[in-house]
């Protein structure tokens, strides 16, 4: 992907002059030509370097550079300051402020190029699993009705009782969770899909994001017929994605059951997938078929979490074991029945964890939950 530099400059000729010059580096350009817009697109724009001048006239780049470090969403970019100051002090009062390195004008266009790229370099590094590393879970049911957003609810709850938890709905038109959560309005995610992908920024998802009391932040969507039936470009869902990287720690998206157009492209976007599999022949060599195309898709099978969910009790269904033999695959858990239980904890609008915390299946979601984030920073992603 391209990176994004944002160039902020009081002094037009300047940001012309800058912003031809990293153009013809491959970079695409965001301009702004005072402190106050250089806030409004960092933050919406969420650019992957910022180049800022010191002296303008309304907010100087020290005031700027201090209130992007301040907002969660912007603190992590980048910031090389560019100013003809030259200075010892400024240098440092750029430092202090949060800048990342210093330029002075007027610069060469190669010592301009290589800062640039030094910076980015640095950033990206610092970007690849740490143990702050933001996880993206995808939750994918090898069939449907597994109980995939069952668990997906749950694992969010128990993790949305340590970090900032989001779970993002991808089943537009046949959505349950919204429902069994007890919200009425669900039409975030659709609202989004409806927008051309320029114009689905960080701040326009931020703003369709509902908070449960559970403490689950949720991207919803409804089960209005007519969301099924929109054009969705996976692209744009994929944006989306990118953007709830960065609001939250742990992002869990409800796929639905099977890979299709939109869960396929949703693929490169994540950190792990659990996939929900019931004990039943069809489901498992579904799954296989799933995994296979997961493995293609370049999702190496040591991201890939099988959870075994047995919604009944019956001497017919298929022991791990063998489901492990066929699958050549561990299953990272297994979740027992409680069919009163899953009814009675969304007819009260809550996850079961959070409905009845001492129940066999709390328990067992909340271990999964612990073990899917327990890899955070020992895989680095292939990206
Ligand atoms: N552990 C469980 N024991 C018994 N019933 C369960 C269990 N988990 C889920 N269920 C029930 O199974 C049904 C399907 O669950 P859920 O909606 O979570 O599945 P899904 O895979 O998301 O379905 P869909 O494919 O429609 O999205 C629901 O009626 C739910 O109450
Ligand atoms: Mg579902």
């Amino acid at each position: 992907m391209t990176e994004r530099i944002l160039i902020v400059d009081d002094d037009l000729d300047s940001l012309k002059l800058i912003g031809l010059m990293l153009q013809r580096q491959g970079y695409e350009i965001i301009v702004a030509n005072n402190g106050q817009q250089a806030l409004g697109k960092a933050n919406t724009e969420r650019p992957d370097l910022i180049i800022l001048d010191i002296m303008m006239p309304d907010m100087d780049g020290y005031e700027v550079c201090r209130r992007l470090r301040q907002n969660a969403g912007t603190q992590g970019i980048p910031i090389i300051m560019f100013t003809a100051k030259t200075m010892v002090d400024d240098k440092v009062a750029g430092f202090e402020a949060g800048a990342d390195d210093y330029l002075t004008k007027p610069t060469h266009p190669a010592e301009l190029a290589s800062r640039v790229k030094a910076v980015l370099a640095r950033s990206a590094a610092q970007r690849r699993p740490t143990t702050n590393q933001t996880l993206v879970i995808g939750f994918l049911g090898a069939k449907g009705g597994a109980g995939t957003t069952t668990l997906a609810t749950n694992i969010a709850a128990a993790l949305a009782q340590q970090e900032s938890t989001i779970l993002a709905d991808f089943r537009l038109g046949q959505s349950t969770l919204g429902l069994s959560l007890g919200f009425a309005r669900s039409t975030g995610m659709a609202n989004l899909l409806s927008r051309p992908t320029s114009e689905i920024t960080a701040r326009a998802v931020e703003n369709e994001l509902v908070t449960h009391s559970s403490n689950i932040r949720l991207l919803l969507s409804s089960s209005r017929p007519k969301e099924s039936l929109l054009n969705i470009a996976p692209d744009s869902a994929a944006m989306i994605v990118r953007h709830l990287r960065t609001l939250g720690r742990n992002v869990l998206l409800d796929l639905g059951a099977g890979l299709n157009r939109l869960s396929a492209r949703l693929i490169p976007e994540m950190d792990q997938l659990t996939l929900a599999v019931e004990p039943t022949r069809v489901a498992l060599s579904l799954a296989r078929e799933i995994l296979s195309e997961i493995g293609q898709a370049g999702l190496s099978s040591s991201r890939v979490n099988i959870v075994l969910i047995n919604r009944t009790q019956s001497s017919l269904q298929i022991p791990w074991q063998e489901a492990e033999q066929i699958l050549s695959h561990e299953m990272t858990a297994i979740i027992s029945p409680a069919p009163d239980l899953v009814f009675q904890a969304a007819e009260a609008g809550f996850p079961i964890i959070l409905y009845q915390p001492n129940s066999i299946v709390a328990n067992q979601f909340r271990k999964l939950a612990e073990e899917i984030v327990h890899v955070r920073g020992g895989v680095a992603r292939d990206a």
